[in-house]
């Protein structure tokens, strides 16, 4: 797909991070961008960024969701990418013991579902409805329609100690990627997911200097996080480049998790 001014792209968690950094790459290239986010001060600040639109979204919530894209059609017309960036985590062991009190705990039930909710239900709910106005599109080069990108994690194939939730949310958004990439051959729609490793993003940049060298430095090369720019440039090419579809793409600098 050839990215300019008719291209609409709608980025999920466009507001920071991995999807802030897509947003502004499609809008570079040309494409208008609505941000989707529950953070309205930086989603705002991002799309009068780039010139776009901000619609204030839970991707947990159906309603808001449909108001969201009725939202950014009226504005900007029927989106032919979507990027999936909306996302979060939490840590609890399955099961466990508390160090000081010896006390026997497991993972909170409502928050390995929260984490579902958001990472693989919220992907999900976009990723279909998102779909479903591509449908009503007419067909490009090649026949293609659309093209969506889903963010999984290395941790859907190596999560570490207290990612049973996050581990399952993301592996779930890998395992979706082909059957939804077959439901949707039909109509010219391709579906790919970017495995990202450790990116330098605010969520990162909330750890301790010292917690960032670390898994710097257990990264094989390069021995650095990775940068939003270069999650960016693997979400744009898989819009770009008619060929991709149905892959899941680990982006990490040959890095396998150790258990914690
Ligand atoms: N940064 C990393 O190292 C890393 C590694 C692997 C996977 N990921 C995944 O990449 C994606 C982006 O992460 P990031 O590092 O850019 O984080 P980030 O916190 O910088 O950005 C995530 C954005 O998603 C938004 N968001 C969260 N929950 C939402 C919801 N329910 N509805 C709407 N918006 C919501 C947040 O407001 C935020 O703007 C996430 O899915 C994350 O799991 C990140």
């Amino acid at each position: 797909m050839q990215l300019d001014s008719k291209i609409v792209a709608v980025v999920t968690g466009g507001a920071s991070g991995l999807g802030l950094a897509t947003a502004r790459r499609l809008a570079a290239r040309g494409a208008r961008v609505a941000i989707f986010d529950f953070n309205d001060a930086q989603g705002q600040q991002a799309a009068d960024e780039l010139g776009g639109v901000f619609c204030k979204v839970d991707v947990t919530s159906d309603d808001q969701v449909d108001a969201a894209f009725a939202k950014s059609r009226a504005a900007l017309g029927q989106e032919r990418i979507l990027i999936n960036c909306a996302g979060t985590g939490n840590a609890f062991k399955t099961a466990g013991r508390d160090k000081k009190t010896g006390q026997i705990n497991h993972f909170p039930i409502d928050q390995f579902n929260r984490i579902i909710q958001i990472n693989l239900v919220g992907t999900f709910r976009c990723l279909a409805k998102s779909a479903a106005g591509m449908l009503t599109l007419d067909p490009l080069e090649d026949g293609e329609r659309g093209a969506i990108v889903n963010t999984a994690s290395v941790a859907a194939e190596d999560g570490q100690i207290g990612q049973a939730a996050y581990s399952a949310s993301k592996g779930g958004v890998v395992g979706m990627t082909l059957p939804i990439a077959r439901d949707l051959m039909g109509e010219g729609i391709r579906v790919n997911t970017i495995l990202p490793g450790i990116f330098n993003t605010p969520l990162m940049n909330a750890a301790p200097d010292n917690v960032k060298l670390a898994l710097a430095a257990s990264v094989p090369f390069p021995k650095r996080l990775g940068l939003p720019e270069e999650f960016a440039r693997l979400a744009v090419e898989m819009c770009e480049n008619g060929y991709f579809n149905g892959e899941d793409v680990r982006l990490d600098g040959a890095i396998r998790m150790a258990p914690r």
